[in-house]
């Protein structure tokens, strides 16, 4: 069945389409494109006629995706010369989509409080939610330098709201995303003054049925755990409706702010 986001999504008045010719064709970087919402970002954007190419990364193993406008490159977010090499290669970009992100490994997972707290995870939690979005932002900003309007977007999580935190826990997973938030906000600023035709956007995806959220989905009632089709679809659809005039935001899946 096809999906319709609600009719109330967008009570903007404009959005990216009415008031900016879109370039015929796009190129977009889709990194994390081997995750659950990733993957699915690449699959919508792939029935996207005005995109034109998807750059799309994975870390372990490469997705069975195969499309003519999809390029596969394995990329270690953790590390920068990677990510400079990677990005050499890159011409201009339109998008960039960052989804990829960590909230337990084999060993670990978010802690229910303080005496489960392990440096080493905490630390782990800021190099693949945080850190990257800066050095994918430093090794890709020449790529948007076009005139363009053009997106840099990570997916975070409403959990990084430092306001909207009432149920604590989670310190390793929660601080990485709050500094996920801090790096984008940041960031905006900067690009406002040497690349004012980019938005730049936290998003939260709702919880969505992955391998990240599966271990914590017993609670979660089933009108709230999308499939990552319909994540996907509500992320495309947030992303359209990015202006650089609200560039350093953090958007909901449902097109609503978010408070920092
Ligand atoms: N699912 C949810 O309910 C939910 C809710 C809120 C926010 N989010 C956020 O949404 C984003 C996507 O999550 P998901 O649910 O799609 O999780 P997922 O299926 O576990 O995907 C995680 C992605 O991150 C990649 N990754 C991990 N470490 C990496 C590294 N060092 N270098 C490069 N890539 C690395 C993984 O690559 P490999 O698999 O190739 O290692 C994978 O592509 C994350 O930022 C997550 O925090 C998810």
């Amino acid at each position: 069945m096809a999906f319709h986001p609600p009719a109330c999504r967008w009570s903007r008045a404009t959005s990216y389409h009415q008031v900016v010719r879109q370039p015929a064709t796009m190129n977009v970087v889709i990194t994390g494109a081997s995750g659950g919402i990733g993957g699915a970002l690449v699959s919508n954007l792939l029935e996207d006629e005005q995109v034109r190419s998807i750059h799309a990364t994975f870390h372990r193993a490469r997705p069975a995706i195969a499309h003519p406008k999809v390029s596969w490159q394995r990329l270690d977010l953790t590390c920068e010369s990677s990510i400079r090499d990677w990005a050499s290669d890159l011409g201009e970009l339109d998008w960039l989509i960052n989804a990829a992100g960590l909230l337990h490994d084999v060993d670990s997972g978010p802690e229910k409080s303080l005496h489960q707290l392990q440096v080493d995870f905490f630390m782990k939690n800021m190099s693949i939610n945080a850190a990257p979005a800066l050095l994918l932002a430093k090794h890709t900003q020449d790529k948007f330098d076009h005139g363009r309007p053009a997106v840099f977007a990570c997916v975070s999580a409403r959990v990084g709201s430092i306001k909207d935190n009432r149920l604590g826990g989670w310190y390793s997973y929660r601080s990485s995303k709050a500094a996920l938030n801090m790096c984008l906000k940041t960031l905006a600023i900067e690009w406002r003054r040497t690349l004012s035709n980019v938005s730049v956007a936290a998003l939260h995806p709702g919880t969505t049925d992955t391998a990240l959220s599966r271990p914590f989905q017993r609670n979660v009632p089933a009108h709230k755990l999308f499939d990552a089709a319909r994540t996907a679809a509500y992320l495309v659809d947030v992303i359209r409706g990015l202006t650089p005039e609200n560039s350093g935001e953090f958007w909901a899946h449902d097109g609503r702010r978010i408070e920092w």
